[in-house]
């Protein structure tokens, strides 16, 4: 797709991932709608990058997910793109996960995120994309992240299977499985402490493979 003058809603745009790619995108077009937790913190972003429009967006509430796509559709009239960069981590053995803390995991990276795409696709346009920050942890289990991972697994497979429904649409569903970055992603986690983890890859790589993958509508982003 085109990104030059695209309108775009981008959610989650207040985390280091999401900031980076708004900044790449506004490059290309100011078309944007941007959300965050903290509306505050999405205004300030708009305002930085002379964006469309902010909102306030908490995943954990589906309706209120549904109603701000409607209004960011209908502040764009419609979607080329929608891009998901909300995410939340937690670490510890499988057999000490909190309950609380599974619910939290699947609503932030599958839920929540299925709910923002099913309320978004009708106002998608033809030809259009939607990119999902998922992770490798989707595909690579890893100890101590149990939780985590089958999260992002599990919207890693509807990404799969949303991408083989959209097909006649021309609709590219692109599922950045991207590495372990020095982002503070770890340090928000809701519980434990993490692992030790690799060297973090480069953020400006990653955000770079995003924008690429969303313009050519690649399946899967990878920085290997
Ligand atoms: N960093 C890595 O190493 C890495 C690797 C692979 C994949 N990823 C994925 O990339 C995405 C972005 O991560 P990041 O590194 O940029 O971390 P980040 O800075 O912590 O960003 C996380 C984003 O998720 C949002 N969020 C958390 N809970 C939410 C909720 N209940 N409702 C709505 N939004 C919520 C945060 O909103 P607020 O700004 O309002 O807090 C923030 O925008 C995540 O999906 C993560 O899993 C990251």
């Amino acid at each position: 797709m085109d990104l030059n003058g695209a309108r775009i809603l981008v959610v989650g745009a207040t985390g280091v991932l999401g900031q980076r790619l708004c900044e790449r995108l506004g490059e290309h077009t100011t078309e944007i709608v941007v959300t965050g937790r903290s509306a505050a913190d999405a205004e300030r972003l708009r305002d930085r990058l002379g964006l469309r429009a902010a909102h306030a967006l908490d995943l954990v509430d589906h309706d209120q997910a549904a109603a701000v796509v409607r209004t960011a559709a209908e502040e764009l009239g419609g979607f080329d793109a929608v891009l998901v960069a909300t995410g939340v981590a937690a670490f510890g053995p499988a057999a000490e996960e909190d309950e609380a803390v599974v619910e939290e995991l699947f609503e932030v990276n599958a839920l929540g995120p299925m709910a923002v795409l099913r309320a978004a696709l009708p106002h998608l346009a033809d030809g259009g994309a939607v990119a999902v920050l998922t992770g490798v942890v989707a595909e690579l289990p890893v100890a101590g992240m149990a939780a985590y991972a089958a999260s992002k697994a599990a919207m890693a497979s509807w990404l799969g299977s949303l991408r083989r429904e959209l097909r006649r649409r021309r609709i590219a569903v692109v599922d950045a499985r991207l590495p372990h970055m020095d982002t503070g992603l770890v340090d928000r986690a809701l519980a434990g402490p993490p692992p030790t983890l690799p060297p973090g890859h480069n953020i400006d790589d990653a955000v770079a493979a995003v924008e690429l993958g969303l313009e050519h509508g690649v399946r899967e982003v990878r920085l290997d």
